[in-house]
């Protein structure tokens, strides 16, 4: 800076002339604030994420998504800028709901329009082996590549070991862990030769307790077998450019846990109380979690788990 600016003589003002002129203090506090605020806003416009969390441009399908997590997994990719995404569960007429309806939320106090989203609903028993090919053959003659695939459609039930009918038993690991594993399959036949692709399957707490006091023996196998798969395809897959990881929640506030506590105020409480950050998550909580395995930004992750359990795990 030259230093002729400083030689540079000041206007001389009397203090008396100057101090009449000055604005009333409120207004001087009133202007600073607004100088604060148009500040604020001018860092808030140039404040990014990391770009490896974005969803955009990226095709994603959830199984078991009409509600609970899955539901909340298909907001989260929605709030990280997907616009592309396969809603799958049971029944066609529910998933195409949920899908109408996930659209019509995520336009509130946006600036996105329903047709800017491309959600579709598809029904899809992920026990069948034939009903899941189907799926992943309408996704992609709609969207014509798959990126990340959420596996989280399952069922729990709560019979002790003699009590367990055993068409029960089939009808749990047909979903838990042959529903993973066809939707596993299928996504990567169509990842591979389009260069790769994330997969994540949904396990449990359960894949590494065993939850008390409700007995659960089949569930909890399914779910260790569902964490094995997962590193089990990882290894497979890894040179061909699909990940496949698995992400497993501690006690959540869905239907499935609701269905449990309708039966048994109490253990809601005991549940609570096993749990060192002291309360259930809510589905919420695990966005984070379904964001980071489903996009770039775990590029170099494969086999891991994350789990979202508030601390039960650890005690
Ligand atoms: N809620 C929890 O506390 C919790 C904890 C750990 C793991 N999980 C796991 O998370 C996943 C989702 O659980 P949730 O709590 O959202 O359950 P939920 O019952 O609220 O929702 C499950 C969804 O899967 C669908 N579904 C069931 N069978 C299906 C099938 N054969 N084909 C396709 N869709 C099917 C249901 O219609 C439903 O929409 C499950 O794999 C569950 O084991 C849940």
């Amino acid at each position: 800076m030259s230093s002729r600016l400083f030689s540079k003589p000041l206007p001389t003002v009397s203090r008396s002339l100057a101090l009449a002129r000055r604005p009333p203090r409120h207004v001087v506090l009133a202007r600073a604030e607004s100088t604060i605020n148009t500040a604020v806003a001018a860092k808030a416009r140039v404040l990014k994420t990391l770009p490896e969390f974005s969803m955009a441009n990226k095709v994603c399908m959830v199984t078991g998504a009409a509600r609970g997590l899955g539901n909340e997994f298909c907001r989260a990719f929605i709030q990280s800028g997907c616009t592309n995404l396969a809603i799958l569960d049971l029944k066609e007429e529910e998933a195409a709901e949920a899908a109408q309806e996930l659209v019509k939320a995520s336009c509130v106090d946006s600036d996105m329009e329903p047709g800017d989203y491309n959600v579709i609903g598809i029904g899809c028993d992920v026990s069948s082996e034939l009903s899941v090919q189907q799926a992943f053959r309408r996704v992609m003659d709609t969207y014509g590549r798959i990126d990340s695939v959420v596996a989280s459609a399952g069922i729990v039930e709560n019979y002790s070991a003699f009590d367990y009918p055993f068409d029960r038993i089939k009808r749990l690991y047909d979903i838990n862990v042959h529903g993973a594993f066809f939707t596993a399959r299928e996504a990567a036949r169509n990842m591979i030769p389009q260069g790769g692709g994330s997969i994540t399957l949904v396990a449990s707490m359960s894949a590494n307790i065993v939850n008390i006091p409700q007995p659960q023996t089949p569930y909890n196998a399914a779910k260790a077998a569902v964490k094995h798969m997962a590193a089990s395809l990882a290894v497979e897959w890894a040179k061909k450019g699909v990940r496949v990881n698995c992400l497993s929640p501690g006690y959540m506030l869905t239907k499935l846990t609701k269905t449990i506590l309708a039966h048994d105020q109490e253990l809601k409480k005991t549940w609570e109380s096993l749990t060192p950050m002291g309360r259930m998550g809510d589905p919420e909580d695990l966005a984070g979690a379904v964001v980071f395995l489903s996009s770039d930004a775990s590029r170099f992750m494969t086999g891991s788990e994350i789990r979202v359990d508030g601390g039960y795990c650890i005690i």
